[in-house]
């Protein structure tokens, strides 16, 4: 049994399916990612799928609506329930808001996201749409740090799949996401493990 005091607490934000925070979730049950549990699963989408998913392993999942509060009336929320179970890195797993300086400022450096293109290429939404209509032939998946430019931040992986002639955004959406299952756990684990250093833009690896 891993000494469960010493862990890095990761929060998950999820708006949809948590494809991606299962992954972690699996990663973290098979050993590959050390060091680390998921602590809490937030949506602010209470219709969210995964927010089944997460309860159906286990996980501490709740929804929190951003409502007709402002921005930072909801991510004063989000920050609470993260402080309350003592999360250390926050990953965005297909969560559909903007965070701002307010959210950020509290988890500077420790926040991680990932997105369907090969970035700087196609930021923002439907990227997978934004490649198809580019002609793009390669495309793949990012997971970067969050910082306050869009889907900005310092990369810390990536990986890089065809576009196939006649792909649609299903097609194509499908084989990115089975890339960005392996990519998120792994980016996941480098930096719960601490090996890297951010210098400038670039994400090094240390020993
Ligand atoms: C993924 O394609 C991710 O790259 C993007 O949103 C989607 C989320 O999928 N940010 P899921 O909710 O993890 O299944």
């Amino acid at each position: 049994m891993p000494d469960t005091s010493t862990l890095c607490r990761l929060g998950i934000l999820i708006s949809g399916r948590g494809s991606n925070m299962l992954a972690i979730a699996e990663a973290i049950e098979k050993g590959r990612i050390q060091g680390a549990e998921i602590s809490l699963v937030i949506s602010d989408q209470p219709e969210a799928p995964g927010l089944e998913r997460a309860a159906e392993r286990g996980l501490k999942a709740l929804t929190i609506e951003k409502g007709d509060g402002t921005r930072e009336e909801h991510e004063q929320q989000l920050l609470t329930a993260l402080s309350e179970s003592q999360v250390d890195v926050v990953c965005l797993a297909g969560y559909m808001r903007v965070l701002s300086s307010y959210f950020i400022d509290a988890y500077r450096g420790r926040i991680l996201n990932i997105h369907p293109s090969l970035l700087p290429a196609f930021p923002g939404l439907a990227a997978q749409r934004q490649t198809l209509d580019h002609g793009a032939k390669w495309t793949g998946c990012t997971v970067h740090f969050v910082d306050e430019a869009l889907d900005g931040g310092p990369i810390i992986a990536q990986s890089i799949v065809p576009v196939l002639d006649y792909d649609t955004e299903e097609t194509l959406s499908a084989r990115i996401l089975e890339q960005e299952h392996v990519l998120y756990p792994e980016a996941v684990a480098i930096v719960v493990s601490g090996k890297y250093e951010v210098v400038g833009r670039r994400v090094l690896q240390t020993q």
